[in-house]
């Protein structure tokens, strides 16, 4: 994939107190595509770079919706950087990360490069403007989970797909089918690159553009969904209807105090518990579905 544009976005925010992970954390829900630190004088700042397939004023939108419910976080400063420097330190800023025990995500750069890639399952992703390089704790943590939970075979639908991530992780650990939708039709360009770095037909993973479960008809072995409380607690009820009995499921994009209301919710539609696991402020869960569905 070419990279669009001669130059980058940067965008400042200026902290009061917050912890780094969470700021650099919201600064990567934004569509950032890597962030440092700044000094100012007393305080935190993070300068987070954007790519210029998009204007300022989209991203900057964006930003102020994720930094909504954080009054203590404002910009202080935005502008344009000629990509000559900045395009080998976005390069070295993505090196292959190895997840759970057998899978380890880099960008197309890194092929044939990485010690372990033999023994491993390899996921190529370009580090474009959807949400899932892989450098994300939440993201990591549905990967985790993910390979804990895969069965060969599996028919598995993505909800949120970003940059399709999960959708080539499950490929990878042995789905026969998979169904990839996310609300925002930008990504889905993205994700069949994605689909084409790694060599995925097309026939194996269908990318949709559709809200969380609406109009889809299909009885899936495994539902994986990595995006925020408020529609994943939405996300639920539509679940045992499109889940087989004994179904499982992997939620991730919560933060842990969110953890209790969402494990209720589960048990509400007849989910049992079957592992949780957190990195930072974030937490996920897998779940299986015991009761309603169809075998
Ligand atoms: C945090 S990203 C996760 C991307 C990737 N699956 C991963 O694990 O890294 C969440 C994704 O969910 C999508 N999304 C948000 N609300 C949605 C909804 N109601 N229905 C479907 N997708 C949604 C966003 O556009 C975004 O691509």
């Amino acid at each position: 994939m070419e990279e669009k544009g001669s130059f980058w976005w940067y965008v400042t925010i200026e902290s009061r107190g917050m912890d780094e992970e969470v700021l650099s954390s919201l600064v990567d829900l934004s569509g950032s595509i890597g962030s440092e630190l700044v000094e100012t004088q007393d305080k935190m700042a993070v300068k987070a770079y954007y790519r210029s397939s998009h204007s300022l004023e989209y991203w900057i939108s964006r930003i102020n919706e994720v930094l909504k419910p954080w009054p203590e976080l404002k910009i202080i400063d935005a502008g344009k950087i000629e990509n000559q420097r900045w395009h080998t330190v976005w390069k070295e800023a993505f090196p292959p990360i190895e997840i759970g025990k057998t899978l380890v995500v880099m960008a197309p750069w890194h092929k044939n490069s990485y010690k372990s890639e033999k023994e491993k399952n390899v996921l190529l992703v370009y580090p474009g403007t959807a949400f899932g390089t892989g450098y994300h704790e939440s993201t990591q943590i549905a990967l985790e989970l993910l390979e804990k939970c895969m069965e060969k075979g599996d028919t598995v639908v993505d909800v949120g797909t970003g940059s399709g991530i999960l959708a080539i992780a499950a490929i990878k650990l042995g789905a026969k089918k998979v169904f990839a939708r996310d609300l925002d039709p930008a990504v889905l360009d993205e994700v069949k690159s994605n689909l084409r770095l790694n060599q995925i037909s097309e026939g194996l993973v269908e990318v949709e553009q559709g809200n969380l479960l609406d109009g889809f008809n299909n009885m899936v072995d495994l539902v994986t969904a990595n995006i925020v409380f408020e529609p994943l607690m939405k996300l639920l009820p539509s679940l045992p209807a499109k889940l087989k009995k004994g179904g499982r499921a992997v939620f991730s994009g919560l933060v842990r105090k969110e953890r209790d209301s969402f494990i209720s919710a589960l048990k509400e539609i007849g989910f049992e518990i079957k592992e949780e696991a957190s990195k930072g402020d974030w937490w996920g869960v897998f779940a299986q579905n015991t009761s309603g569905g169809q075998q």
